[in-house]
This record gives structure tokens, C-alpha cells and sequence, in this order.
């Protein structure tokens, strides 16, 4: 719904995150094209409450209960509406004067609310890829219930929907999905056992939030591509490949029946995916470096080592064994990266939590949403257990 001052209606869930500030970034930079409706965060009050006076929100909300008075009190005398707990979030991105919705919460909490925006038949600008990769069937057909658009924000999928031809889809052979190889591209096995939290966050391309920057580290964050991807362009995963391009210029690939592959190139900044999905299906100025191919002069390819990277394999092995595998695999990651952040468990120990959990669990395809929450609890509480015994064995 456009405004009745003829602007865009925004919501942003995650506000104060990577992908939210770079969006704010965006809108600050339109102020004539977007409203924003509601911003949410969950700890970072003081960032969310700044953000929400500065576009003059409707709203804003913490997913925190315990921090509603903060939140309440840093926005007094403003004007704006505050509420709190993770149903507040639901109910914001129901706000129906926001015509597109933000997804950019880190991890399954994000379903929900992301689920709520899809059901009113929002635009969703969809960052927040465990979504799609714990509850996939069930948010694609929603989608398809409501009309809603999922706009992908990941760039990677963001490229792959900017050259995929889905009204001549059998002229498509197969998906490439490109991987920077992240921190540890040429670390050996044994290095990558004592690796720490900081290494593992300093991204050598991208500026991201610590989650998805150990998930890159990892590579299980192209394990949960390759699951986003099968869901968003109806691929199987036998037609999606991953292939590792440290430059991290083409940002995927889709190969045509004819010999032909297009590809979306770009500096690796995420306003550029962002702005395209704001904007979509027109195009927006977007203040990122240009692209100077001349000046990179090489890019490079290699195959990924599913050795040294075990959690590609975790991640498609559940995408082929389907039912709830790729719930468990999201669930016991979480977990296991927070771990790893805490200091709790190894950097190797992530992949070996994730494995663990899907072993212990059976992988019964959720039916519903409550399902798919009972189910990622239930990897989670295992998760939780098999940490101990990893620390244990050290
Ligand atoms: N960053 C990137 O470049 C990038 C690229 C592609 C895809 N993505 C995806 O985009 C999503 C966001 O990533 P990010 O890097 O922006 O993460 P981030 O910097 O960690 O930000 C996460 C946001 O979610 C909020 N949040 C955290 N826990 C929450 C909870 N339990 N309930 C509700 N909100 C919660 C945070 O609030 P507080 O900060 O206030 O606690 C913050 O606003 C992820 O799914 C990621 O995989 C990110």
C-alpha cells in the first residue's frame, strides 16, 4: 500500500542489524520515496530508539520483554508507539500501511513475523534466509496463498533473481552459486581447530553481523544458500552447484540450456542487493563503489573443499533428505555458533554439534508452523546436550 502522502510504507525487522542500518542507510538517502512504519530490534535500544525518531516512526518494538521500559523510555515524549516481546514483532510487520517489509531478523526468530508479512501479501524483502531454510515448503506456500512477493535480499539470490528467466524456466539448466571461501579459504585442517570468534568474524570481503560472518567462515552459510536457493527458484539440488570465488565480484550465476550462463556482478556491498529489492521491479541510485573490472584485472575459481568444509555436505544431504532435516540442520547451527561466539566450543566443533543433532533426530517433515517451532526446539535442547559432551571430550 503506497502511502497518502504518495511514499512507500517500510517496515524493518531487524533494525538495528547489518542488513537493517544498511537499509535505514538507503531510505535516509530517499527521504521523498519511503515511510517508515514500524523498526524492530532486540537489544540495542538505544540504536533502535535513535533510528526510530530519526525516520519518525510509528512504531517501535524490542523482541525483549524485560527491555520495554527502556525502550519506552528513550522514545518518551516523542510521540511514537513502543511495545515489546516477540508477538509485538508479529504484529508490526502486520501493519498493513507498510507496503514492503524488511526480513531482517538473524535466525529462526525471524519466522514468525517474516510468516506474518507473507500471510497479508507484503513485499518481502527476504534477508533472513533460516526462514526459508527451516520452514521452506510451508513459507513458499504461503506465498503462494496470499501473493505475496518475496524479493530475495541474500546476494547471492538476489543476483540469481536478477538473471533467471522464471517465465522460460526450461531453458534453464542449473544454478551457480558463488562463495567468497570466506577467512579460512587456505587454512589448514588442523590450524582451523583453534581459530577464535575474532578470526572467524573478520570477513575478508563483506561487512556482516557475527552470526552469518561465522556461518561464512564455516561455509555453512552456502549450506543454507544452497537450501534458500532450492526454495525461492523450485530447484533441486542436484541442479544448484557452489563454486568458490574469492574476489566476490559475480555473485551468482544461472547456466541456460544453450550453452549461455548470465551472471550479476558487483562490489561486494550489500545496499546494492538491498536497493534492487526496495526498488524492485525499477532500479535506485545506490551509493556503493563502482565496479572497475579493469582495476581487479583476475577473477578467480576453485572448487569448495568439502574436507576442510564439512558443513556444505551436512547442508546438502539435509536439503536431499527433505521432512525436517533442514529445521534440525538450521537449529543445532544456531546453537552451535553461539557456542563457538561464547567460547564454549571449537570452531571444527560447529560442524560436528550440526551432524550430532541430525543423527540423534527423526526428520519427519513438519506440517505446520507450530510443528517446524516444536521441531527446531527439540534440535535445539539436543544441540544444548551434545555441546556438553563435546566439552567434555576436550
Ligand atoms: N549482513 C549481511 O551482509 C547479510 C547478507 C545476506 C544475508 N543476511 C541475513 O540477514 C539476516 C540478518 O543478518 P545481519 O548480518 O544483519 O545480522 P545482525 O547484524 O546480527 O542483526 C540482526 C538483527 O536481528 C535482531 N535480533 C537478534 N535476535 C533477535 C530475536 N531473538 N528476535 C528478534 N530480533 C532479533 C537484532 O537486534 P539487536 O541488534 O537489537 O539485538 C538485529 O536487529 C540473517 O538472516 C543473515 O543470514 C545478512
Amino acid at each position: 500500500m503506497t502511502e497518502a502522502d504518495g511514499r512507500h510504507g517500510l517496515t524493518v525487522l531487524g533494525a538495528t542489524g547489518s542488513i537493517g542500518t544498511s537499509t535505514l542507510d538507503l531510505v535516509r538517502r530517499n527521504p521523498d520515496t519511503f515511510k517508515v512504519v514500524a523498526l524492530t530490534a532486540h537489544s540495542r535500544i538505544l540504536e533502535l530508539a535513535e533510528a526510530a525518531r530519526e525516520f519518525n516512526a510509528e512504531l517501535a518494538v524490542t523482541s525483549d520483554p524485560a527491555r520495554y521500559q527502556d525502550l519506552k523510555a528513550a522514545l518518551e515524549g516523542s510521540g511514537i508507539e513502543v511495545a515489546a516481546g516477540p508477538e509485538a514483532v508479529v504484529e508490526a510487520a502486520r501493519r498493513p500501511s507498510a507496503r514492503t517489509v524488511m526480513a531482517a531478523i538473524v535466525g529462526a526468530a525471524g519466522l514468525a513475523p517474516t510468516l506474518a508479512a507473507v500471510a497479508r501479501g507484503a513485499r518481502v524483502a527476504l534477508a533472513n534466509k533460516e526462514c526459508l531454510v527451516c520452514a521452506g515448503d510451508l513459507m513458499t506456500a504461503a506465498v503462494a496463498d496470499s501473493g505475496a512477493v518475496l524479493l530475495p535480499v541474500d546476494s547471492e539470490h538476489n543476483a540469481i533473481f536478477q538473471v533467471f528467466d522464471d517465465e522460460r524456466r526450461e531453458g534453464i539448466e542449473k544454478i551457480i552459486l558463488t562463495a567468497s571461501g570466506g577467512p579460512f579459504r587456505r587454512t589448514a585442517l588442523e590450524d582451523m581447530r583453534a581459530v577464535t570468534p575474532e578470526q572467524a568474524v573478520a570477513h575478508p570481503n563483506w561487512s556482516m553481523g557475527a552470526k552469518i560472518s561465522v556461518d561464512s567462515a564455516s561455509m555453512m552459510n552456502k549450506g543454507l544458500e544452497l537450501i534458500e536457493a532450492h526454495h525461492l527458484f523450485a530447484m533441486p539440488e542436484s541442479r544448484i552447484d557452489i563454486l568458490v570465488h574469492p574476489q566476490s565480484v559475480i555473485h551468482s550465476m544461472v547456466a541456460y540450456v544453450d550453452g549461455s550462463v548470465l551472471a550479476q556482478l558487483g562490489c561486494p556491498d550489500m545496499r546494492t542487493p538491498i536497493a534492487y529489492a526496495l526498488a524492485w521491479p525499477a532500479r535506485m541510485k545506490a551509493p556503493v563503489e563502482r565496479l572497475d573490472l579493469g582495476k581487479i584485472a583476475t577473477l578467480s575459481f576453485e572448487a569448495p573443499d568439502l574436507v576442510r568444509f564439512p558443513a556444505l555436505r551436512l547442508a546438502r544431504e539435509a536439503l536431499r533428505q527433505g521432512g525436517g532435516a533442514p529445521t534440525i540442520l538450521n537449529a543445532a547451527n544456531e546453537v552451535a555458533v553461539a557456542a563457538f561466539l561464547g567460547r564454549r566450543i571449537g570452531f571444527l566443533d560447529i560442524a560436528a554439534v550440526v551432524d550430532a543433532t541430525l543423527a540423534r533426530l527423526d526428520p519427519k517433515a513438519p506440517a505446520s508452523i507450530d510443528e517446524v517451532i516444536g521441531l527446531d526446539a527439540a534440535a535445539r535442547r539436543t544441540a544444548e546436550d551434545l555441546l556438553g559432551s563435546v566439552v567434555a571430550a576436550q
